[in-house]
């Protein structure tokens, strides 16, 4: 068969922020072969599965050469000689291999690494896109962005709390329009910072990180922009937050407080959980929100089921650190009626077939599903293929800056090109 796996190899690179992760390569022994690259997160959720990390001195701490390593005996050991086709069959014998619930022995990165450049390499044996060899011929969908243009809290050194103020373009019926008004609206939130004496410097995600005299500003600065750059506010351009609450929690933790820290603003200032959510719903009263991911703790079970209770017939409310793009997690959350949505990032769960068992769980129960990428992130665009793949609508991938950032959208402008009059975008 020329799609059995005949070489596998990893080795160490560095991500956007400069720090080591991994990229493996898969060689099929009819000559195709596939390579992906492994994000991190800096936010990350309490129960994500593993990022193995050398520690150390070294890369201060961070090298990944046991991930590496892992890769290049025991999972090449175990998974040469089994059909790149059978994706559920790698990922399967790479879990059992590895043996513990959350992917800490061989390293959620390591298994990742090989479990998207195996997909790769099969796709190239097929000589299919990727996102036609995992999604089939159903797979047509462009997916929405959410634009991070405006960073806070663990992702930049400003003074706002929330982490990511994103705009997203419901409003267009074309991709390429949407990003373009998108690239336009990111420029011009440039000048009105610029104009208003602010720095124009840019967080991890490639969003501004100016300081603001309060969170709200933030809105402010971007119904400003979006304003000055001729689109409307509203019905055009809608706005989606992750303050990433989880992080606001442990920083409350620190001070030997329960509740919600405004650790950058005003670090005395701990709320609770009603006055997170009566703030959600202040916002959403005033502002064309359409979306909030992890506007609770990942704890907060029942403050999210208030949350939903609340918003969740208008607004997108979706679980990332609550989730962590795990099945078992997101069960939970549709039991117990919290969330409406679930943010999927592949290295949460650290295989695609659970990645796409959680949309599909998702879907099931009518919760929306967002692609992700992490904060630290490499030129790899396999999460814009899955995005289509799996027809989910909407992709998370930060601003339109930075070539971690871009490659996504990039990849997303060649699917549009090669979908051409079969793709949908903003169903
Ligand atoms: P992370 O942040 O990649 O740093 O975890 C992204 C997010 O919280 O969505
Ligand atoms: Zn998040």
């Amino acid at each position: 068969m020329t799609t059995t796996i005949s070489n596998i190899h990893a080795r160490q690179i560095l991500d956007s922020r400069g720090n080591p992760t991994l990229e493996c390569e898969v060689t099929l022994s009819g000559g195709a072969a596939g390579r992906a690259a492994v994000p991190s997160g800096a936010s990350t959720g309490e129960n994500e599965a593993v990022e193995l990390r050398d520690g150390g001195e070294p890369w201060g701490g961070k090298g990944v050469s046991k991930a590496v390593a892992h890769i290049n005996n025991e999972i090449a050991s175990a998974v040469k000689g089994k059909d790149a086709t059978d994706q559920t069959s790698v990922d399967t014998t790479m879990i059992n291999l590895d043996g513990t619930e959350n992917k800490g022995n061989l390293g959620a990165n390591a298994i990742l690494g090989v479990s998207m450049a195996v997909a790769h390499a099969a796709a190239n044996a097929e000589n299919k896109p990727l996102y036609a060899y995992l999604g089939g011929e159903d797979a047509h969908i462009l997916p929405v962005p959410m634009f991070n243009i405006l960073n806070g809290g663990k992702h930049a050194d400003n003074t706002v709390d929330f982490q990511e103020f994103m705009i997203q373009p419901w409003g267009f019926d074309d991709f390429g329009e949407a990003l373009r008004a998108c690239v336009e609206i990111y420029h011009t939130l440039k000048n009105v910072l610029h104009d208003r004496g602010m720095s124009t410097a840019v967080g991890d995600e490639g969003g501004f990180a100016p300081n603001l005299s309060d969170n709200e500003e933030a809105l402010r600065v971007i119904e400003e922009a979006v304003g000055r750059a001729g689109y409307s506010w509203g019905e055009q351009i809608f706005v989606a937050l992750d303050p990433a609450a989880s992080e606001l929690v442990s920083e409350a933790r620190k001070l030997g407080k329960e509740g919600y820290c405004f650790f950058s603003s005003d670090p005395e200032k701990v709320i609770s959980s009603e006055e997170m959510i009566d703030i959600w719903s202040d916002w959403c009263a005033r502002y064309p929100i359409r979306s909030i991911e992890d506007g609770l703790g990942e704890d907060d079970w029942s403050g999210w089921k208030l949350l939903t209770e609340r918003l969740g017939s208008k607004i997108q409310l979706v679980g990332d650190d609550l989730f962590v793009t795990n099945p078992a997690f997101l069960d939970r959350g549709i039991t117990e009626g919290s969330a409406n949505s679930i943010l999927v990032k592949v290295n949460q769960i650290g295989t695609l077939t659970e990645t796409f068992e959680a949309v599909k769980l998702a879907h099931k129960n009518k919760y929306t599903a967002v692609l992700s990428h992490r904060s630290g992130e490499t030129e790899d665009t396999t999460i814009a293929d899955i995005s289509v793949a799996t027809n989910c609508g909407q992709i998370k991938t930060g601003a339109p800056c930075r070539s971690d950032r871009t490659a996504k959208y990039n990849q997303l402008i060649r699917i549009a090109e090669q979908l051409g009059d079969r793709a949908r975008f903003g169903v």
